[in-house]
């Protein structure tokens, strides 16, 4: 379904890792759409070689980079501007990993070196990004910057763990930062609150199956899937949302506004 609304349009792709990251559906839905694309990704994802396959697909070059050094980030910026001969007008943050969870930590029992990891990958991640474009003058007027997130920023799921902090700090720096890059450039910044997906990052999750049958039962609509969160992602890269900023927009089947569903209720009766 191309409707071109990225014609014209230069992003980056942060994220994509193999064909079931959000990101992978998103950099192909915006190539759809007309979107010329960088990809990248941690210099460590590069060894897995399933972006590759990708960015042939896309005609995309990959620069990696890892989202916790300001070296990597300047060099990503200032490459990309370079590939597209001007600045860009969007970027997707698709980049989350929690160093307590991966080692089997609760959130009653973490390791603070973890955590700063964590919440550097996870959320400061995207300060830095948005603080490096912004003093490279590297993003167009109008442009659009959205990073996902997941709803245990405002409600507790026990298992998720550290990630509902930095997933917090996350929103809260879409929100700031895009004030000041509002006021500047009218560049808006914000969030994508997703459904639970059956992805790497996602399958970390402790009793993830239950999980994710339990939200598909709670929304109305049940879950919305990673390429749903595509066509989504496109509407906020496009001219079509101009006035939407500093927003944490949920993604969800309604998911965040259902108390309890007539399944749930039966499934309790039984
Ligand atoms: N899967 C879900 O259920 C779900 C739900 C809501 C939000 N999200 C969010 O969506 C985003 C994408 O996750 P996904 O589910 O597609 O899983 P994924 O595992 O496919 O993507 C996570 C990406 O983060 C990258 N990454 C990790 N450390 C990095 C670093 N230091 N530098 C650069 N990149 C790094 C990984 O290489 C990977 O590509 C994450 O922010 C995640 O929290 C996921």
């Amino acid at each position: 379904m191309a409707h071109n609304l990225l014609q014209g349009k230069k992003g980056i792709i942060f994220g994509a890792l193999d064909a079931n990251s959000i990101a992978w559906k998103i950099a192909e839905r915006c190539v759809e759409q007309g979107a010329q694309i960088v990809l990248t990704n941690a210099p460590i994802a590069m060894r897995m070689g399933e972006i590759k396959k990708l960015a042939e697909a896309c005609n995309a070059p990959i620069i990696p980079a890892d989202v916790t050094s300001n070296d990597d980030i300047n060099n990503l910026i200032t490459k990309s501007m370079e590939h597209f001969g001007g600045k860009i007008d969007f970027i997707l943050h698709s980049v989350g990993m929690s160093m307590n969870i991966r080692k089997g930590r609760n959130y009653m029992d973490l390791d603070y070196d973890f955590n700063h990891k964590t919440n550097d990958i996870s959320a400061t991640s995207l300060h830095r990004l948005l603080q490096t474009c912004y003093k490279l003058d590297a993003l167009n007027e109008w442009g659009s910057v959205v990073a996902l997130t997941y709803i245990a920023a405002q409600r507790v799921f026990p298992d998720y763990g550290e990630m509902a902090d930095a997933k917090s700090l996350l929103e809260s720096i879409a929100r700031s930062f895009g004030y000041h890059y509002g006021k500047k450039n009218k560049v808006r910044v914000n969030t994508i609150s997703q459904s639970p997906t059956r992805t790497t990052a996602g399958s970390g999750v402790k009793g993830f199956d239950g999980f994710i049958s339990y939200a598909e039962k709670m929304s109305p609509l049940g879950n919305a899937t990673a390429d749903q969160c595509a066509d989504y992602a496109v509407t906020l890269f496009s001219d079509l949302t101009k006035m939407v900023t500093m927003q944490n927009l949920f993604h969800d089947g309604g998911f965040s506004f259902t108390g309890v569903s007539a399944e749930v209720i039966e499934q309790m009766e039984k």
